[in-house]
């Protein structure tokens, strides 16, 4: 299949408790790093890699993700009518022109691999992406999605993001085995969700970012509750790779797991760093803030 991907789905029903109290009213996509809520940072890959439709798969206490999504014409007028021409981009820019979301409620939290199952009627027969927005990735170039869309582009195969993580940390994701890497790419032999170490294939984790062919959701259909009970697009995926081939790719760019304090307290400090107008400023700050600490220097 050598279609170019079209279609992203976003699974944001999860309840975020590592988020509480913001979380009791606030959708843990919905906290920003600095001024955009994670969910734009995976929305923004998304249509960077040639996606127009872009299918949230949401429950109902999500409903500020939806709202967040919509047109708020009462806000544009506003800012139309006194002149705030940069921030009336920002908020018409959150979904450009030609670009159209898509929500399907996901009525109980059966798992990862049944949210994408949720969406399989609004893809249909056509390869699609998958994006965790608590997985931020950062780079200077080309994001990682569409890194990986143009590596599926040219292979006509599945291709799902890796990093390497320590092994202590092998129970915290999906771990791949795969051939030898070929540039950036390897096959993926095996798949696992969330191994303990000592029976981990290998340290290399599955990041939040997916191509996938649409021969998935006939295999989601029939995937009973594995790791933690629960319906795994991992469990799925390790059945595709015996039909076809699916391919790992370590992608170019800093991954942050913002579904953690740490994470996003990272995250923040990376794009503070790296922002056009903040970065000198923020740099300031946190050198003020370990000094009056009484911490060493950073540098
Ligand atoms: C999910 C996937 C896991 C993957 C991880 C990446 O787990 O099930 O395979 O490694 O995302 O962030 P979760 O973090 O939702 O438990």
């Amino acid at each position: 299949m050598e279609t170019r991907i079209r279609k992203a789905v976003f699974p944001v029903a999860g309840l975020g408790t590592r988020f509480l109290p913001a979380t009791k009213t606030v959708p843990k996509e919905m906290l920003p790093i600095i001024d955009r809520p994670l969910i734009q940072y995976a929305v923004d890959e998304a249509i960077e890699a040639g996606c127009d439709t872009l299918v949230f798969i949401t429950n109902r206490y999500k409903h500020a993700v939806a709202d967040y999504f919509d047109k708020a014409y009462e806000l544009e007028h506003k800012l139309e009518r006194s002149g705030k021409t940069e921030q009336l981009e920002l908020i018409r820019n959150v979904l450009p022109e030609g670009v159209r979301a898509v929500f399907v409620t996901q009525a109980e939290a059966l798992g990862l691999g049944h949210a994408v199952l949720c969406a399989k009627e609004v893809i249909g027969n056509e390869p699609f992406a998958v994006l965790l927005p608590d997985d931020v990735i950062w780079n200077r170039g080309p994001g990682a999605l569409k890194q990986m869309a143009d590596a599926a582009q040219s292979s006509g195969a599945s291709v799902i993001a890796v990093q390497d993580v320590p092994r202590e940390q092998t129970a915290s994701y999906g771990i791949v085995a795969t051939d030898a890497f070929q540039a950036r790419q390897g096959r993926i032999r095996a798949i696992v969700e969330k191994p303990e170490p000592d029976v981990a294939p290998s340290t290399l984790a599955v990041v939040g970012r997916y191509v996938l062919n649409p021969g998935i959701f006939e295999l989601l259909e029939t995937t009973t509750p594995g790791a933690g009970g629960e319906i795994q697009l991992t469990d799925a995926i390790a059945t595709l790779l015996e039909r076809e081939t699916v391919n790992a790719y370590r992608f170019q760019g800093t991954r942050f797991d913002c579904g953690t304090h740490l994470g996003l307290i990272e995250a923040t400090i990376r794009y503070a760093l790296d922002h056009e107008k903040l970065s000198d400023s923020a740099r300031q700050l946190m050198q003020n803030a370990l000094n009056e600490l009484g911490v060493e220097d950073l540098e």
